[in-house]
C-alpha cells in the first residue's frame, strides 16, 4: 500500500510510551484508541471532556488508556506530566480548536494555542525520553490568499481570525524551538502537521458543520447553513491521523531527515462547498432538509482554502484512502448506529480496522 503497512505501524508502536495531549477531544480520542489498538502504552493529558456524550466518554477511554486531567497553560503541570510518564513519542493536539469561539475568547485561544504550545515545547526541550514529537497546527496557519492553488509548506503564514492567527503563531513558536534548541538534540525529531477540516463520528462540538447537522436531523428540523458556498478540503478524521502516525514512525526511523512541516489534506475531488457536504450528509442519513441562512454581519470565515500534499506523498508515501462519498457514509453511519444505541467502542474500532484494510 501507499500507506505505511499497518503491521509496520504495529511493530513500531507496540510497547512505545506515547503521550497524546488533547485526548479528550475529537481527534485525540480517535488517535488514542488507534494507538492503543497498535499496542502502544498511551497516556493522555487534557482538560476533562466537556460533555457526557463526548467521544472520549462514549468510548470510556479513560479506562482503556491512561488519562491525566491537566491544563497546558500551566508549565508545571506539563513538565510534571512529561517528566513523570517519560514518553518516547508525543502527539500535541490540545488546543482551543473552534474559530467562532476564538472571536468570543481570543485570550483563552492565544493562551492555549500559543502559550500552551510553548509550555509543551519547554517540556520537550528538557525531556531526555522523547524521540519524536508530532505537533498539530492547522491548514488555517497559512495566510489565506483566497486563490485556487493548494498551500505548500513553505508558503507565508498568517491568520485573520484569532484561531488562525494562533495556529500561525504556534507554527512560528515551533520553528523557533526547532531552530534554536531541538534541531541539534541527539536522536530526536520533530514535525508540525497541518490538516484541513476533519469530519467523522464522535464530534459534538458547537459550530461545526457535521455536529450541527446531526443535532438538527435528530430533532427533525432543517439543517441551517451559514456559509453555503465556502469550500473546504473535507476529510475523514482517520486520514490526518494516519498521516500523524506515519510521520511519527518516520521520525523514529530517521529523526533529522523527516523533521519539518507537513500538510495532510484530501484529494482535490473532496474539496466541496458546505452546502454540498450538508446535502450529501442528509442523503446518507435518509431524510431531512437544508436551509440556507446567510447572516449579514457574521464573523469573517475564510473562503477557498486547500492544501498541496506533495511533500507527504513524496517523503512519507502518505495518501488519503477514503473519497468524499465514503467519508460521508462512514461518518453518518457512526452517528446513526450510536444514536440507535450501538456501542461507540465497537463502531469506532470497526471504522479504524476498516480504514486500515483500505490501505
Ligand atoms: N477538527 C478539525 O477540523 C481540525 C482541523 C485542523 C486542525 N485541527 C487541530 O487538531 C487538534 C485537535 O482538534 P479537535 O477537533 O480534536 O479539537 P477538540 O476541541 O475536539 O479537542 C481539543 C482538545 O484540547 C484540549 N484542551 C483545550 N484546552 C486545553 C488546555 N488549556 N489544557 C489542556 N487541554 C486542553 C481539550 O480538553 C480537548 O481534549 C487541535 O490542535 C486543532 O486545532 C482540528
Amino acid at each position: 500500500m501507499g500507506h505505511m503497512e499497518m503491521n509496520v505501524l504495529q511493530r513500531i508502536f507496540k510497547g512505545k510510551r506515547v503521550l497524546v495531549t488533547g485526548d479528550t477531544g475529537f481527534k485525540g480520542s480517535w488517535l488514542s484508541l488507534w494507538l492503543h489498538e497498535l499496542g502502544a502504552d498511551v497516556c493522555g493529558f487534557a482538560l476533562p471532556p466537556e460533555k457526557e456524550d463526548s467521544h472520549f466518554s462514549l468510548l470510556k477511554l479513560g479506562s482503556v488508556v491512561r488519562h491525566v486531567d491537566g491544563d497546558i497553560r500551566d508549565l508545571k503541570q506539563v513538565q510534571a506530566m512529561v517528566d513523570g510518564f517519560k514518553p518516547e513519542v508525543m502527539f500535541h493536539l490540545a488546543a482551543q480548536a473552534i474559530v467562532r469561539v476564538s472571536y468570543q475568547e481570543p485570550k483563552r485561544t492565544f493562551d492555549t494555542n500559543v502559550g500552551g504550545s510553548v509550555n509543551v515545547l519547554e517540556a520537550v526541550r528538557t525531556s531526555n525520553s522523547l524521540k519524536a514529537v508530532v505537533y498539530i497546527t492547522s491548514d488555517k496557519c497559512y495566510r489565506n490568499n483566497e486563490w485556487v492553488w493548494g498551500y505548500r509548506e513553505n508558503d507565508v503564514l498568517g491568520g485573520h481570525d484569532p484561531y488562525s492567527a494562533s495556529k500561525a503563531a504556534a507554527e512560528m513558536v515551533f520553528a523557533a524551538y526547532q531552530d534554536s534548541f531541538l534541531a541539534s538534540k541527539k536522536d530526536f525529531g520533530m514535525a508540525s502537521a497541518r490538516a484541513g477540516n476533519v469530519i467523522g463520528g464522535g464530534d459534538w462540538a458547537q459550530d461545526r458543520i457535521i455536529p450541527d447537522c446531526i443535532r438538527s436531523l435528530k430533532e427533525g428540523i432543517p439543517v441551517v447553513v451559514r456559509n453555503p458556498l465556502s469550500t473546504r478540503p473535507w476529510q475523514h478524521v482517520l486520514e490526518p491521523l494516519s498521516g500523524y502516525l506515519t510521520l511519527a514512525a518516520k521520525l523514529l526511523e530517521d529523526p533529522k531527515k523527516y523533521s519539518g512541516s507537513y500538510n495532510f489534506g484530501p484529494k482535490v475531488q473532496s474539496i466541496k462547498t458546505v452546502k454540498q457536504l450538508v446535502d450529501q450528509s442528509i442523503a446518507a442519513w435518509g431524510h431531512g432538509k437544508c436551509e440556507v441562512a446567510v447572516q449579514a454581519n457574521a464573523p469573517h470565515e475564510s473562503g477557498l482554502l486547500h492544501l498541496n500534499c506533495d511533500k507527504a506523498n513524496q517523503l512519507l508515501s502518505w495518501y488519503p484512502l477514503w473519497d468524499f462519498d465514503r467519508t460521508i457514509l462512514e461518518t453518518m453511519k457512526w452517528y446513526k448506529q450510536v444514536l440507535a444505541g450501538q456501542s461507540a467502542m465497537a463502531i469506532t474500532k470497526g471504522q479504524i480496522n476498516g480504514y486500515m484494510e483500505s490501505a
